[in-house]
């Protein structure tokens, strides 16, 4: 699909066109890539990642004193927090922190039932006051988007006011299914695949995302 067709039928959808995001993902791909490169390749991507998905934060105005003298500078208006799906978005989540050190974090422990596909929730941590932060939600594979809606849903539900969402490959399905019932969440991907197979999966895809990560 080229790129006006993607922009009109996803409007919340953000591709990152980069060239050092596309060998990494191709190496990803590979399914002779072990779980310790897959690790490292994830974590590298999501650094790279987060400095385009951050570009729609807001700043505001404050002064400084440099050395010289008195200047109008513009600072991030709100904390930011990080909040992985688990179990693959912890591997992502190490990244976004080496360029957002200051960043809160939460987990939200989400698995699909490999039957009916629908996400099944087993944890829940979040920083309090998550209602004055910028908030990304991240996960690697955005795939049926059971799981991303139900993540956003619950983020909501706790009180999130401006939250964007952060997965390295996504599937038409799940962007669609994530826009109708999230259209105030902004979706920043490196890249759209084809389609999902039979059982729920991304194609080309990089196969069970948090079984490649985790050697499991
Ligand atoms: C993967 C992935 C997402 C979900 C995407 O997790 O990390 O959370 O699948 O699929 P969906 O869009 O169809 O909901 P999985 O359920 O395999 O759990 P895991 O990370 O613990 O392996
Ligand atoms: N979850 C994954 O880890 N990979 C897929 O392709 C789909 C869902």
């Amino acid at each position: 699909m080229d790129s006006k067709k993607i922009m009109n039928e996803f409007p919340t959808l953000n591709i990152i066109h980069h060239p050092l995001l596309e060998d990494k993902i191709a190496r990803m791909r590979d399914k002779s890539t072990p779980p310790d490169e897959f690790r490292r390749l994830l974590k590298e991507i999501a650094a790279l990642m987060t400095y385009e998905t951050c570009r729609h934060f807001e700043t505001t105005e404050r002064s400084v004193e440099s050395p010289l003298e008195k200047t109008s500078v513009q600072i991030l208006k709100r904390n930011i927090a990080v909040v992985p799906v688990l179990r693959a978005g912890l591997g992502m989540i190490d990244g976004v922190l080496s360029i957002i050190p200051e960043a809160r974090i939460g987990m939200l422990g989400l698995y699909r039932n490999e039957e009916t596909l629908q996400p099944v929730d087993y944890y829940l941590n979040l920083p309090q006051n998550l209602d004055k932060m910028d908030v990304i939600l991240v996960d690697p594979m955005l795939a049926t988007g059971g799981s991303a809606k139900a993540a956003a849903t619950t983020l909501k539900n706790y009180g999130v006011k401006r939250l964007t969402m952060m997965a390295l490959i996504v599937a038409p399905e799940g962007v669609r299914v994530m826009q109708e019932a999230h259209p105030d969440v902004a979706i920043y991907t490196a890249v759209m695949d084809r389609q999902l197979n039979e059982k729920g999966y991304i194609l080309p895809g990089l196969g069970d995302a948090g079984d490649r990560c985790f050697g499991t």
